[in-house]
């Protein structure tokens, strides 16, 4: 492959700790030609780094050995730098959120259809193992038929940095993380449809945007999903929890440590009852041993550098993208949805 000349635009924590050194990692197919940052500070930290860095955003745009330039600014400039890239010939990969509305968004294509451009969006999450280990499970029915998937991370430090805690550039947890995990879910199941969405925003460390929430997904086929992030959880729990007809599976942490565990006797319905200090329950009571059967994870190894490259041969015409316009148009649809139901406390319906 002809090696591509990228540019970066905002050289802060996603550019200098994570595409910089991807990038860098793959020499025989990129070329960083350098970065623009608005602040001189972040300019003189990357040429300390050995990094061209642009005086302006002008003359990075001027350019023309430019290919492609990946966004990596706070989100409610993403719309402007990546119109501004397109404009000037330039294929755009935008960070995560994409921009802060569906509206936005339709501007956004519109702007790389019209100056015949690939544009897309870093969902690097989708490469994230235990994401497709779930999504494995409910591809191969390993756990029977799915009835309900719950998607779950826990911090306990609020919301990290400055322009995070303001709702002006774009901050909050719905879109910096939700959009991660509706984006997951949605490419898991596909072509079944989003009737309903639920979801209550908790407000404890931060009054001006949500610091954590949790959205209730119902599909077209019955499945029901949790969907949930919080930043004051001192506990977490396990990152997913997936309910199948003959069996449930844990993934507890980014180790991936968890399990699968199947029924193996439908019919031995007998138990022992459990007493407790006030009660007994036999409906609650654990299985016996002989009536399930523990197996491990499965494992699905993945590389994300197949991200950038795939972006690069889609530009090139030689693969389809893997993160599309339309799958970007579900998200952003699914996370109004989101606010919406928040700011009405109510069920919202929907076909997403
Ligand atoms: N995909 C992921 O896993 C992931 C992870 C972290 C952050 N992100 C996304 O990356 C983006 C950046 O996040 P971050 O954590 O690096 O933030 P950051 O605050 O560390 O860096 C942002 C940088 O952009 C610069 N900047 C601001 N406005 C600019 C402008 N108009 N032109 C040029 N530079 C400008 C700032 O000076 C700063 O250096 C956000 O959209 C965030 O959601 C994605």
């Amino acid at each position: 492959m002809e090696k591509c000349n990228v540019a970066i635009v905002g050289y802060g924590g996603m550019a200098s700790c994570w595409h910089v050194p991807h990038l860098l990692a793959m020499p025989d197919r990129f070329d960083l030609c350098g970065i623009y940052d608005i602040a001189d500070e972040r300019r003189k930290i990357a040429r300390a780094n050995g990094i061209f860095a642009y005086d302006t955003f002008e003359e990075l745009l001027s350019d023309k050995k430019i290919e492609l330039a990946i966004i990596a600014t706070p989100n409610d400039v993403h719309k402007p730098i990546a119109k501004a890239l397109m404009e000037n010939g330039i294929n755009v990969i935008c960070e995560k959120p994409v921009t802060l509305s569906s509206s936005d968004l339709e501007e956004m294509i519109a702007s790389a259809n019209a100056n015949h451009v690939l544009f897309t969006v870093h969902q690097n999450r989708r490469w994230d193992e235990d994401y497709l280990i779930v999504k494995k499970l409910y591809d191969e029915n390993t756990l029977g038929k799915i009835f309900n998937i719950e998607s779950r991370v826990h911090g306990s430090r609020g919301i990290p940095g400055d322009w995070r805690n303001t709702k002006a550039a774009g901050g909050g947890m719905v879109l910096d993380w939700g959009i991660h995990l509706y984006d997951q879910l949605l490419m898991m199941t596909g072509d079944d449809r989003v009737v309903s969405v639920y979801s209550d925003l908790s407000y404890v460390t931060n009054e001006e945007v949500d610091d954590g929430f949790k959205t209730i997904l119902h599909f077209e086929s019955g499945l029901t999903a949790h969907i949930e992030v919080g930043t004051s959880n001192f506990i977490e729990l396990p990152r997913w929890y997936v309910m199948g007809e003959n069996g449930s599976a844990v993934i507890n942490d980014w180790a991936i440590n968890g399990k699968i565990v199947k029924v193996t006797d439908w019919e031995k319905l007998e138990a022992v009852p459990v007493a407790t200090a006030a009660g007994l329950t036999k409906t609650m009571a654990p299985r016996t041993d002989e009536t399930i059967a523990e197996e491990p994870l499965p494992r699905v190894p993945s590389n994300i550098n197949e991200y950038y490259i795939n972006v690069v041969n889609a530009i090139r015409g030689k693969e389809d993208i893997i993160v599309k316009h339309d799958e970007l148009r579900r998200s952003m649809k699914l996370m109004e949805a989101v606010f919406e139901s928040a700011a009405q406390n109510q069920v919202v319906h929907t076909s997403i």
